[in-house]
């Protein structure tokens, strides 16, 4: 099947300066930060509510959904609302909520076969696993980085396994209050399985 030319595929992660979405350990205590940059724009709840239903799906790495379990197990809530989620995964996990599928396979096929055609704004949320594959197979649009400041040391790259260049074209730039700088860049390489 042919790809939705309308369609959209986003990576959106939160990293530290030096390039970590997580320990190594898996771990994301970092994430609160706490910083005050005089000069930034200040996220309102509003903007952030419209913004998330522009969303259409998700897609994530089953580690990520993982992490999404325990939160959700501490409280803290299902951060995908009612879109259809989709886990990659080999594995037979434990499925919480209707809108969550479990794909295994050949992502490319995934995403322009299945994906594209039933959805607009596609959001690929993590981790690096996935983040890495979805860039080195020519799938993403565009990559939403948003920097916190803090250095980890060490962790899981935002991009796992990248094996060549990924040339990008810097389309936004942000500076939040909290200190949070959000690049949004669109990919210049050429799609491929289209
Ligand atoms: N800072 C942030 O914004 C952010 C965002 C997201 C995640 N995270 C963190 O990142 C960490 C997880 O990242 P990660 O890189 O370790 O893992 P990940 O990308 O979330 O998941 C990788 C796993 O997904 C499955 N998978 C990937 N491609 C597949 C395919 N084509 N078919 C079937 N299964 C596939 C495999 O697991 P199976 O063994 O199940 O097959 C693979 O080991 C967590 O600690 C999470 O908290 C941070």
């Amino acid at each position: 099947m042919l790809a939705n030319p309308d369609s959209r595929v986003t990576i959106h992660m939160v990293a530290s300066l030096d390039g970590f979405i997580a320990r190594k350990d898996g771990s994301v205590d970092w994430l609160e930060t706490s910083d005050e940059f005089a000069g930034g724009d200040t996220l309102d709840p509003g903007f952030v509510e419209s913004f998330l239903k522009t969303i259409d799906c998700y897609v994530m790495g089953s580690r990520t959904y993982e992490t999404a379990l325990s939160f959700e197990a501490k409280g803290l809530g299902w951060a995908y609302g009612d879109k259809p989620t989709f886990v990659l995964t080999s594995r037979d996990l434990r499925r919480t909520r209707d809108t969550v599928e479990f794909y295994s396979g050949d992502l490319a096929q995934f995403v322009n076969g299945r994906l594209r055609p039933a959805f607009r704004a596609i959001w690929f949320v993590g981790g690096g696993v996935v983040s890495g594959e979805c860039l080195r197979l020519g799938l993403a649009d565009e990559v939403r980085y948003s920097i916190l400041p803090i250095l980890i040391g060490d962790g899981i790259s935002f991009f796992e396994n990248l094996d060549s260049d990924v040339p990008l074209h810097l389309a936004e730039v942000k500076a939040y209050k909290s200190g949070m700088v959000a690049l949004r860049y669109e990919v210049r390489k050429p799609r491929t399985g289209a």
